[in-house]
């Protein structure tokens, strides 16, 4: 049974087979005639769009399920509705506010769980950003990636997986903003290189690639006020491009263009966003093979 809460959750040489099998160009059914789950708390673009074609491709059903329709602990506790839908479904994709949800569906243990973004985490991004990464470079290793915002959920799984592949993680974040001992010591954890700062400037000097995310995750609404004041000088815009010399960039998105970074950066030819977004689908037709086809 493979439940991936967080990156980590894959050893080394499963994450490479698992990028490998996302570049296969020929998906195998292990998904005919079955289903996936995929619950949603919060909006999205492209991870129900690139989980729903991933299954396609993979011969299943997705199930898309939202989290106000059937109330994860409200309506029903969170162990009821993942055995109800271990009755239905090959494996259940969650995308939930408190990790700890997606972490009582896999302890439920019945069928393999995909975290699909909660406030810790965001394990599938990671896959995608890794994928981008090595189309661009032929491999992490060695890599310099730079981070700039918030220290979030996003910046958890791709400073883990950098780490894994053997790159370099930056990160520059307001003081206030950035991460603590414990989440260092757990990014440190793969034996990667993990550099932190607070000047943009510092960061992007000789990296490879410029990351970015929203000041204001989903569920932070009510500081974005303060948020934006607070992350002021942590915009990716041209004169911090043009510090990173030949560096591409990348962004999860949803872009807020004018806040975390500007239009003239997302459209510009270092700019690899739509080949990220992507990425998204084959990095999820990867990881679906490997779990749900006796890979695993
Ligand atoms: N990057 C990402 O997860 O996008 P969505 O929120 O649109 O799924
Ligand atoms: N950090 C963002 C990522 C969105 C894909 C959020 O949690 O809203």
């Amino acid at each position: 049974m493979r439940h991936l809460l967080e990156i980590d959750d894959l050893t080394v040489d499963e994450l490479q087979h698992v990028l490998a099998l996302a570049q296969s160009p020929s998906p195998p059914q292990v998904l005919a005639g079955k289903g996936m789950a995929l619950v949603f708390e919060k909006p999205s673009l492209r991870t129900r769009n690139s989980m729903e074609m991933a299954v396609f491709q993979l011969g299943g059903l997705p199930v898309y399920i939202q989290g106000d329709e059937i109330g994860l602990d409200t309506r029903e506790s969170v162990e009821d509705v993942t055995n109800t839908l271990a009755g239905f479904h090959a494996a259940i994709g969650a995308r939930v506010f408190e990790h700890s949800k997606v972490e009582r569906m896999a302890a439920v243990d019945r069928i393999p769980i995909v975290n699909l973004l909660s406030d810790a985490a965001h394990p599938m991004q990671a896959l995608a950003d890794m994928l981008t990464i090595i189309e661009e470079f032929g491999s992490v290793e060695g890599r310099i990636v730079s981070y700039i915002g918030d220290s979030n959920n996003v910046t958890r799984s791709l400073g883990l997986a950098v780490g894994m592949l053997g790159g370099i993680f930056r990160i520059a974040s307001p003081t206030d903003y950035s991460f603590g001992e414990d989440d260092l010591a757990m990014l440190r954890s793969t034996g990667g290189v993990v550099e932190t700062m607070t000047d943009p400037y510092e960061a992007v000097d000789g990296c490879d690639v410029v990351y970015s995310d929203v000041f204001t995750s989903m569920g932070q609404e009510a500081e974005t006020e303060i948020r934006l004041k607070a992350f002021a000088d942590y915009q990716i815009n041209e004169a911090l491009m043009a510090a990173a010399g030949d560096a591409v960039f990348l962004h999860c998105l949803p872009a807020h263009r004018g806040e975390e970074v500007t239009s003239g950066v997302v459209d510009s030819p270092a700019s690899r966003v739509w080949k990220l977004a992507e990425n998204r689908m084959h990095a999820a037709r990867g990881y679906l093979a490997f779990a749900l086809g006796g890979d695993a």
